[in-house]
């Protein structure tokens, strides 16, 4: 395999669920995914990464603890994905890891993803490309999100105005209509919904929004959570667990409301956000091809359809790449740009000064 342009993508997002990996081999401009594999947390691990979230004593020794052991599990992603497709670690240009977010917070300047970059690279003897997101906040960005330019490189189709919408944990989108590419967290995407069933049934997720469906949206509680004011907030903006959390739903609720309708209310939020995102910062728009782990959340994706009847909506399938993976490809796209010293934020997305090679490299 020496030779050939290998890279491989590692994504684990804001819903916990666990580690998405791929392989690529990329040709000039295009690529080819030639592997995936899922490895899932185990709810001892989500529970850790959750913990560290919130401020607490003793946080720097368990948060480099907790670094290590996603490097761990990392490497056994990597382990089991080229096991699987007969690749040896040799024949790999590099990893790009995205990591755990932990903490997001460009206004303070900073942004944390956890999992040891150098415990990677020594494990997998691999070169590692990890912390994508600092250098662009280093340069005034929001620092995400980061696969707008991927999704321009991959999926842009002028003069067709077509939108990229990834519905993770958070729901972020790329607008493809324009000369420059814009892109912006629009909010919520599964975590509230994945949090609320959590609570109430003991699911890691509802199931193709099936419980949301036998409730009723309680319109009150819509209307309070959209005036929350990042949803009015122009872009660039980026969000993640600090604002959309647990506590922040339930300083919206009276205490009497059926868990059911919370549900319903919540799928409504994050469809009607997206929604109205794209109608104010990008009208005209007239294809949406949705991708992440909400793209298969099939009430969503009719709820969705329903609230923007002059948008053709579909997911990334569609395009040629299986939506659960675009964002891993994303990441193995972004360690090649770094390797080939090329920028990797897109300043119009990020607001960052100016286009940034952007990662931190542990060699192999
Ligand atoms: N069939 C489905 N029905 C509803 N939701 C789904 C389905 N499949 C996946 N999901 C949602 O997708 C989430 C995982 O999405 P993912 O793109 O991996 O997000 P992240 O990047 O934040 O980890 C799950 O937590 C779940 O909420
Ligand atoms: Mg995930």
């Amino acid at each position: 395999m020496a030779g050939t342009d290998l890279y491989i993508g590692l994504m684990s997002g804001t819903s916990l669920d666990g580690v998405d990996a791929v392989v690529l081999s990329f040709s000039g401009s295009s690529l080819s995914v030639l592997g995936t594999a899922f490895t899932p947390f185990s709810n001892a691990l989500r529970k850790r990464i959750l913990e560290a979230h919130e401020p607490r004593s003793n946080e720097i020794h368990d948060t480099a603890l907790l670094g290590n052991e996603l490097a761990h599990v990392y490497a056994r992603a990597v382990h089991e994905l080229l096991k699987k497709k007969g690749i040896p670690s040799t024949g790999v240009q590099a990893i790009g890891c995205h990591g755990q977010t932990i903490r997001h917070r460009p206004d303070a300047g900073y942004t944390i993803q956890l999992g040891s970059g150098a415990l990677l690279a020594e494990l997998t003897r691999i070169i590692v490309v990890c912390d994508f997101r600092s250098r662009d906040i280093a340069a005034g960005g929001e620092g995400a999100p980061l696969v707008p330019a991927f999704h321009h490189a991959m999926f842009a189709s002028p003069p067709v105005h077509r939108i990229i919408l990834n519905i993770g944990g958070i729901a972020n989108l790329t607008d493809l209509g324009t000369a420059t590419v814009r892109g912006f967290d629009t909010g919520p995407g599964n975590m509230l919904m994945d949090a609320w069933i959590q609570r109430h049934l003991g699911h890691s997720f509802d199931e193709n929004g099936a419980w949301a469906q036998g409730g009723c949206c309680i319109e009150s509680l819509l209307h309070s959570l959209l005036n929350d004011g990042f949803f009015s907030r122009k872009p660039p903006k980026s969000t993640g667990r600090e604002l959309f959390n647990v506590a922040w739903l339930e300083s919206h609720l009276t205490g009497s409301e059926a868990p059911r309708d919370v549900q319903k209310t919540l799928l409504d939020l994050t469809s009607l956000s997206i929604a109205r995102a794209i109608e104010t910062w990008c009208p005209g728009a007239k294809e949406l091809y949705a991708c992440g782990g909400g793209a298969a959340n099939a009430a969503l994706m009719s709820r969705l359809e329903s609230l923007m009847p002059g948008v053709e909506v579909d997911t990334t399938s569609r395009l040629g790449v299986d939506p659960d993976w675009v964002e891993a490809c994303a990441f193995a796209w972004l360690a090649r740009q770094t390797l080939r010293l090329q920028p990797g934020n897109l300043p119009s997305v990020t607001g960052a000064a100016g286009p940034r090679i952007l990662g931190a490299i542990y060699p192999a």
